[in-house]
């Protein structure tokens, strides 16, 4: 495989590492970075539907935005089948947790209003039916424009293939609620080269998809992150000394980790209505140590640029391990050196005893953390579960320099606007 300067070139920068020795640093259950237990009798935001990736309306800056007094969030949505004979047992019952490990294969985008940042009212489906491309609409960002309530919603068009889109529509708000009206027109923007950015035909497990565009504070230039793997062929990835790190006698042994390759790819946007992209070699690459940086995004407090992304157990390379979380790395400029925050990138992730409770986490401007829940153990030995599909209770970190701390929880799905535009 080639070199990292080989395959990056010299400019415009170096993509900073996640080394094997980062992440045997972390360790489940240090509760600064240990999500609160989710009590098995949470609510759920609907009986009809399963939701799971949340996103926030936001401005290009980060600002969760409301409009006329109406936070909105837009939501990966599947339908909920209880009486669909597929997904009925051979007892007679309903299989909800097939129906749910189905999601994905059928998720749409959907959109909640709400007056108080909680108790979400379902809008509707943001697209209609035979609009986006392919099968699958998955995570993105929606953002609002302008006081004219236009909103560029960015997201990932799959199956088939992986490509990060946009569509217009517009917010449109009365008394009674709130409606997404046009999102008619779904525009290409990129798709894994090959060359810095892994395609399926190199990889059938490859990860191309959710995009997060913001506008740099320093340069005021429109970028865009984006969860990827490091291009080459499955299985020719070389985790040398760099990938390693730092490690103790007795863990040189690296195993079977070139299969994990995960990167947090960036792009940047040759127009200023970003129609027009040139992807650039990835920020943050995590060969040797995981296999997914998913959902990647930004705070910019103090001076610093905080990334955040998601990542799962099942992900990790051989000889280190975390749980399911949000992990996180800040830098004085945009393109870098990254460092781990809390010494290993862990954030915040599940209690060993719940490892699957919540996941999808965003860390918003004001600290606050939202994310759903996946599934809740019920009883003492974890068999028995309960599937969530709504909104887990969000939960507040404190960032100081490079470390974070978990200080406070929520209420679930709480999601309050950082600012209000009134629309003209
Ligand atoms: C995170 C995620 C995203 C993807 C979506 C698919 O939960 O895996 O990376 O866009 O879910 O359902």
């Amino acid at each position: 495989m080639k070199s990292n300067t080989e395959k990056f070139g010299k400019t415009p920068h170096q993509p900073s590492l996640w080394t094997r020795a980062d992440a045997l640093k972390v360790h489940a259950d240090d509760p600064t970075t240990t999500q609160p237990l989710v009590s098995a009798n949470f609510p759920v935001l609907s009986n009809e539907v399963f939701i799971w990736d949340t996103m926030p309306l936001r401005d290009m800056d980060g600002n969760i935005t409301s409009v006329d007094g109406w936070s909105v969030i837009f939501t990966l949505t599947a339908d909920r089948h209880p009486n669909d004979p597929q997904y009925i047992d051979e007892n007679g019952n309903y299989d909800i947790t097939r129906d749910w490990n189905d999601r994905h294969g059928r998720a749409k985008m959907y959109y909640w209003f709400s007056r108080t940042g909680k108790d979400w009212k379902l809008g509707g489906r943001v697209m209609a039916e035979g609009v986006s491309p392919t099968v699958r609409e998955w995570a993105g960002t929606p953002i609002l424009l302008n006081e004219q309530g236009e909103v560029d919603l960015y997201y990932t068009a799959v199956t088939p293939g992986a490509t990060i889109v946009k569509v217009r529509g517009r917010v449109v708000t009365t008394e009674h609620g709130v409606s997404m009206v046009g999102f008619e027109k779904v525009k290409p923007l990129f798709e894994a080269d090959g060359k810095m950015y892994q395609t399926e035909a190199q990889n059938p497990f490859w990860g191309f998809r959710d995009p997060w565009p913001f506008r740099d504070p320093n340069d005021g230039k429109l970028y865009m992150l984006f969860e990827g793997n490091v291009a080459g062929e499955r299985s020719s990835h070389k985790v040398g000394k760099a990938e390693i790190g730092n490690v103790p006698p007795g863990y040189e042994d690296v195993g079977n980790s070139r299969f994990q390759t995960a990167c947090v790819g960036i792009a940047v946007a040759r127009d200023e209505d970003g129609d027009d992209w040139e992807m650039l070699p990835p920020l943050l690459t995590a060969v040797g140590v995981n296999d997914q940086t998913e959902r990647p995004h930004f705070v910019f407090q103090d001076g610093k640029y905080y990334l955040f992304t998601i990542s799962h157990t099942f992900t990790y390379a051989d000889g280190v391990t975390g749980p399911d979380g949000v992990y996180g790395f800040v830098a004085d400029s945009l393109f870098g050196p990254y460092v781990p925050l809390n010494g290993s990138g862990l954030v915040l992730g599940n209690p060993s005893s719940q490892p699957f409770q919540t996941y999808s986490h965003c860390v918003m401007p004001n600290g606050l953390v939202t994310s759903f829940i996946d599934s809740v153990p019920t009883d003492e030995s974890g068999t028995q579960t309960r599937i969530g599909g709504t909104e887990a209770p969000t939960v507040e970190i404190k960032i100081k320099g490079q470390q974070t701390f978990v200080v406070a929880e929520y209420d679930y799905g709480y999601i309050p606007p950082m600012l209000d535009v009134t629309l003209k």
